[in-house]
């Protein structure tokens, strides 16, 4: 009697293991495909779904911390993370948003219900209280899915493709015994015919509305000040680059901490953030952002190089060479009383001052991973020399070679 039950609390804190890694997991597939989302509406909502699901994870491992296991990541079935891996090889992106959010978030709110109606309930209510608002976020995400997938297979065979890859999710769940790993297991089912993994994108990927440039444009004449606040916010909206890079960093830096997806999930997230509020500001003066090209050369470059070159790029010299340029266009709203502009500023550069420690916390961690061999400062250096020489936004650029 007494070892039953021993098992059956084992029981619960497995399954809940395995929701914490399938959150995680799930937002590493969204992060891979997000640069290959080409509608811009859908590819906003996945890179904030991918932080939510961070979210999730943390929530249940918070718990799980409680219930005195101390890493959660311990005995994580491989099979689990090679399943939703394969999730990646869908070859459209209606099919990666239908795989993920019509097959396996339904199983996950069907086992997060399951949960929270037979866990011992007095007993184990932290759980509860952990679950319960991932049940409803999770039914949001799947509603929202609906009728995005909807928009995007809008053709027949998008239709029949679309069917044939929800299948295949399916048996992918099936095989790894469903979301609470309690059925039968096999082994994973042999991809579909000529479906290759097409991750991670080298070029980021727009829909039709948007004509393409690689370059961003120089800063305009000090003397006008509408041209400088069209500048300045058209050039916010090309932030999804940056997003786009911390995306697929996501997908591909493979065994590394949780605390550090966490934070590129964050990460990510802002960065989509920073890309609305150039959105915002450019349609209360009467702009569409599809008025303007829409860049992809700084995610292109990007990925001509390793995760850890990209981060370490991105934070200690991209990121970190913004500030002058943030702070005198601060300080320039203000005198001219637009303080919408000024507010904006400010937040982005608090969100910027979060993304340098980010850079400061993990650029030694992954030239550890990909064992670089140069000091940190050798490491910095060569990046600022590769965005100097790279960077297609003319003031990334002289950022990079001012402090060279
Ligand atoms: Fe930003
Ligand atoms: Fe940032």
């Amino acid at each position: 009697m007494a070892s039953e039950l021993t098992d059956a609390i084992k029981a619960k804190i497995e399954r809940l293991k395995r929701y914490q890694a399938i959150e995680l997991h799930l937002s590493r597939v969204l992060g891979g495909w997000m640069p290959g989302i080409a509608k811009w509406e859908v590819k906003k909502q996945v890179a904030y779904h991918l932080w939510e699901n961070m979210e999730h994870s943390r929530d249940v491992r918070t718990r799980l911390w409680e219930l005195r296991v101390t890493n959660p990541d311990r005995g994580v079935d491989p099979q689990l993370i090679a399943a939703i891996e394969q999730l990646a090889l869908a070859q459209h992106d209606h099919e990666a948003i239908a795989g993920i959010y019509q097959v396996w978030k339904p199983a996950l709110l069907a086992a997060y219900e399951n949960y929270v109606a037979t866990t011992f309930e007095l007993y184990d209510y932290p759980s509860v209280m952990a679950i319960k608002p991932l049940i409803a976020r999770t039914r949001e995400q799947i509603a929202w899915s609906k009728r995005a997938v909807e928009e995007m297979a809008d053709s027949g065979e998008k239709r029949r493709q679309g069917q044939r890859w929800v299948q295949f999710a399916q048996d992918l769940l099936k095989a790894i015994g469903g979301i609470d790993g309690d059925g039968e297991k096999s082994a994973l089912p042999v991809p579909l015919p000529a479906y290759g993994m097409l991750l991670p994108f080298s070029e980021a990927k727009r829909d039709s509305r948007f004509t393409i440039a690689i370059a961003s444009p120089p800063a305009p004449e000090d003397s006008d000040p509408l041209a400088y606040l069209v500048w300045q916010f058209s050039n916010y909206v090309q932030e999804m680059q940056a997003a786009e890079t911390l995306a697929t960093t996501l997908w591909e830096v493979r065994g590394i901490e949780w605390e550090f997806y966490y934070d590129v999930a964050r990460h990510c997230w802002d960065e989509v953030r920073h890309s609305e509020l150039g959105e915002n500001r450019l349609n209360q003066i009467g702009y569409h952002i599809a008025d303007f090209p829409s860049s992809i050369g700084s995610y292109g470059w990007r990925q001509l190089f390793d995760p850890a070159i990209r981060y370490c790029a991105l934070t200690y010299i991209i990121e970190a060479g913004s500030f002058k340029l943030k702070h005198e266009s601060y300080q320039r709203y203000l005198q001219q009383n637009d303080l919408e502009s000024a507010q904006a500023i400010m937040y982005d550069i608090m969100d910027e001052t979060m993304h340098v420690r980010f850079g400061q916390k993990w650029v030694p961690d992954l030239m550890k991973h990909y064992e670089c061999q140069e000091s940190l400062d050798e490491y910095i250096e060569k990046c600022r020399q590769i965005v100097a020489t790279h960077s297609v936004a003319p003031a990334q650029r002289s950022a990079a070679q001012s402090k060279a």
